[in-house]
């Protein structure tokens, strides 16, 4: 197959992040007989640095021209602690979300077993872990309006507003994600307090009873789903929430497994899927060759297994990464003090063993 994949490095370590998931696509691409096109584009701080929008056009254009989209990270400190900024790198992100219809984020929680004594639960209530969140992405208190500041400057507000067919949508997601998995949802709200979470009950109880009657659907308040979720995480599977909720509670789920360095997500809509890391810029270890990978190399596994239906080659840079970490070819995140390998090491060990297996 021919597919033209735009790459967006971003800031902080994403440009050393994507070159690794490069790489592997590369080495995928020629032990299967693919042909991978690869453009890249400006985001984020890099691309206020170059022209002053944190979302150029051709960013866009080049986006919307291709069969999908790796993404870096986002971010940089000296935004971070200026609240008068008037561009901001993460109104990059939003923008792309909002303007290439991304509204469902996946983001899969899975155990890799030989880190389970890597997370900071304890083995026996991180065993099984299993589950997948699906965030809303681009609704909710995000995008709400109106938002501001009032004149005199004393008074703030955001908004939170859904629609019937924006939760709709998501619902159909996690439900049909649930049908290939445990058949769980958990939807996550805090209907006790919010009119939206009650608009989300109803209409995902409707869903659930007129489209998939034979998944079991649970429910949730946010405040106990944090709980439950370092309490007793093997029992979700998939994890549905609104946007904000989501962003939150998938960071949580995160470390459950050991490193926010290992996990993939994918960000899907109408239109070119995305697929990227759950961590972000890391800007602390920007430039300094030492930033785990594998989180952006198992994107590129989603990328190739949900946006290409190449199941074979996702699983082969699957078994790559498990191979890695059970060989302990590991990043300093994850590796005992002095034997840390480096990010190009990681991703060259990845895509030798692509070669050679
Ligand atoms: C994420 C990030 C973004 C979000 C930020 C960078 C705007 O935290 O992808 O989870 O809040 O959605
Ligand atoms: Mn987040």
């Amino acid at each position: 197959m021919q597919k033209v994949i735009t790459v967006l490095p971003g800031d902080g370590i994403g440009p050393e992040i994507t070159e690794q998931a490069v790489k592997v696509l590369k080495a995928v691409a020629g032990k299967f007989g693919h042909k991978f096109i690869f453009q890249y584009g400006l985001i984020g701080a890099a691309a206020i640095d170059a022209c002053g929008n944190p979302y150029p056009e051709e960013t866009h254009n080049m986006c919307i021209a291709s069969d999908a989209i790796l993404f870096g990270a986002i971010g940089d400190p000296k935004y971070d602690n200026d609240p008068s900024a008037k561009v901001r790198p993460e109104q990059g992100l939003l923008k792309m979300r909002r303007e290439l219809g991304l509204f469902a984020n996946i983001r899969p929680v899975e155990l890799f077993p030989s880190l389970a004594n890597r997370s900071p639960l304890k083995e026996e209530i991180i065993k099984g872990v299993d589950m997948v969140v699906v965030r809303e992405l681009t609704g909710g208190i995000y995008f709400g309006e109106p938002r501001g500041r009032s004149e005199d400057g004393s008074k703030a507000y955001d908004t939170c507003v859904y629609s019937k067919p924006e939760v709709e949508r998501i619902s159909r997601v996690a439900f049909n994600m649930a049908t290939g998995r445990r058949g769980v949802v958990t939807l996550v709200d805090k209907a006790n307090v919010l009119a939206t979470s009650r608009l989300w009950r109803e209409v995902v109880t409707d869903i659930h009873k007129n489209e998939f009657p034979q998944i079991t659907l649970n429910f949730l308040f946010v405040d106990n789903a944090a709980m439950q979720l370092v309490t007793n995480p093997s029992k979700f599977d998939v994890l549905l929430t609104e946007n904000m909720f989501g962003d939150i509670l998938s960071d949580q789920a995160s470390v459950l497994t050991g490193s926010i360095g290992l996990l993939p997500s994918a960000s899907i809509g109408d239109k070119v899927p995305l697929f990227e890391p759950i961590h972000g810029s890391y800007p602390q270890a920007a430039g300094r060759n030492i930033a785990n990978p594998l989180a952006t190399i198992l994107s590129a596994a989603m990328m190739l297994n949900d946006a290409f239906h190449a199941k074979d080659e996702a699983e082969i840079i699957k078994n790559a990464c498990r191979a890695a970490i059970e060989q302990k070819i590991l990043t300093e995140d994850l590796a005992e003090s002095g034997k840390a390998f480096s990010t190009t090491e990681t991703g060259d060990w990845i895509e030798g063993y692509i070669l050679n297996n």
